[in-house]
């Protein structure tokens, strides 16, 4: 077995991409190593996983037990940057019905990512007279959807379990210094973990942003931060392959990049991945719109779509090598429902051939298709995997000439809601808008 993922790009590329393609990726990747490049100030996840020492490991265990100890449940504050990757490691390494089994240690529960009033109330109700802690992240410390679910939250517990079990089961991952969350965590005395000022929120999963989180949920971060080391010391020529591929693509007009899954368990890993790619390339009305789908079940919907629409996709499969459990279909003596000729088989086999008929399809139906491929889901394999998207986003950005680094567009929205919403400060906003909305 091959013990890293890698890149096929047979059904991608002619083989007759330009020598210039090829000269530009390794260009932006000096450009991303020399920290020569637009946004070079954020470059600091580009060797975390080998700057990781095993104390800082040890304290996040050691924070990670407490809370496993204390609490039924751990609620996983955050949006964005701040969520997206501790909720996509968890849910690919969780069983698929956890939340409806008994198991080891606390349930891992998300709020601050949505301004759901339900999601809110619903979560309230659930963690009601049990015991639960709470992992507050915003770099920031000061955006709107996790303060408000912070603060309903920070209530609750103090109020239902007192302000000293508060203290111990609270825990905030913020900016050493600044920020609204900064000062509430040095003045309530919570514990508190930094998110590093030279790592944006999109590339802090290696952070305790993320594993914080996923050592909570029980999962073995130093396998998670092993795996990443393996592609930040040798992952290269696999973060080439995938950045040439989608620019020469993208040059070709192919402006949607699906990334499909045949593992259910991978839907966030590309909830994550879209926020990397759009956040990071969607600039100066430039970049690769990134989409995602889960199959077999989308090619019941988007299938069609997909097969036969607008011919501006292309399409990365997430193809996973090792299923972590069996189960094979049974032979009928009625054959009823005319699956004998199945039987014997597991149903990864079947998944298997659904996912290279399906690749061949969409090639056929004028679709290039990459194939990433993951020897099997387990922290190891998603450490890789992470620090591969991070490296190939960081090279594929600036062979696209923007800032992967900044995201100016996200604040558009947050003025528009803070005039409506009248905070102080926005006075001329909200005169301004009610203008625009009376005409
Ligand atoms: O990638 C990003 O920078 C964003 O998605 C942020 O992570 C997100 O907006 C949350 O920001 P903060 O951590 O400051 O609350």
């Amino acid at each position: 077995m091959n013990e890293k993922i890698q890149v096929i790009s047979k059904y991608a590329l002619q083989g007759h991409e330009t020598q210039a393609l090829n000269d530009a990726a390794l260009a932006a990747k000096q450009t991303l190593e020399c920290g020569s490049g637009a946004g070079n100030d954020f470059l600091g996840w580009l060797h975390l996983p080998s700057s990781i020492t095993s104390q800082d490991l040890e304290a996040m265990e050691k924070s990670a037990a407490i809370l496993r100890q204390n609490c039924e449940y751990v609620i996983c504050i955050g949006i964005g940057g701040s969520y997206l990757g501790a909720k996509a490691v968890i849910e690919a390494l969780s069983d698929h019905f956890a939340a409806y089994k008994t198991g080891n240690g606390p349930k891992v529960l998300f709020a601050g990512s949505n301004i759901g009033e339900d999601y809110l109330y619903d979560l309230m109700d659930l963690v009601r007279g049990h015991k639960f802690g709470i992992i507050v992240i915003s770099k920031s410390g000061t955006t709107t959807e996790p303060a408000i679910a912070f603060r309903l939250f920070k209530e609750m517990l103090e109020k239902q379990e007192g302000k000293e079990f508060a203290k111990q089961n609270i825990i905030a991952i913020t900016d050493a210094r600044r920020g609204a969350l900064r000062g509430l965590a040095t003045q309530e005395g919570y514990a508190t973990y930094v998110i590093p000022d030279n790592v944006g929120g999109r590339f802090s999963v290696l952070t305790p942003v993320g594993l914080l989180p996923i050592a909570v949920a029980g999962f073995d971060i130093r396998a998670l931060i092993a795996g990443a080391v393996e592609m930040e010391k040798d992952g290269d020529e696999q973060v080439l392959a995938y950045a040439i591929a989608r620019n020469a693509l993208y040059q070709q007009g192919k402006k949607i990049e699906i990334l499909a899954n045949f593992t259910p368990r991978l839907h966030f890993v590309a909830e994550w991945w879209k926020q990397l790619y759009g956040e990071s390339e969607g600039k100066g009305h430039k970049g690769i719109f990134p989409d995602s789908v889960d199959f077999t079940t989308d090619l019941h919907s988007m299938g069609q779509m997909i097969q036969d629409g607008e011919r501006t996709i292309f399409e990365t499969v997430l193809s996973v090598g090792d299923q972590q459990h069996e189960v094979i279909i049974p032979s009928d003596d009625e054959d009823l429902d005319g699956l004998n000729y199945i039987a014997g088989k597991n149903v990864d086999y079947v998944n298997k051939m659904a996912e290279l008929g399906t690749r061949l399809a969409h090639v056929d139906g004028g679709v290039p298709n990459l194939l990433i491929t993951l020897p099997a889901v387990n922290e190891r394999y998603l450490g890789q995997l992470i620090y591969f998207f991070e490296k190939a986003c960081g090279v594929s950005g600036y062979m696209l000439g923007v800032n992967p680094f900044d995201q100016p567009g996200v604040e558009a929205y947050k003025k528009n809601m803070f005039a409506l919403l009248e905070k102080p400060g926005h006075e001329e906003a909200t005169k301004a808008i009610r203008e625009k909305l009376k005409n």
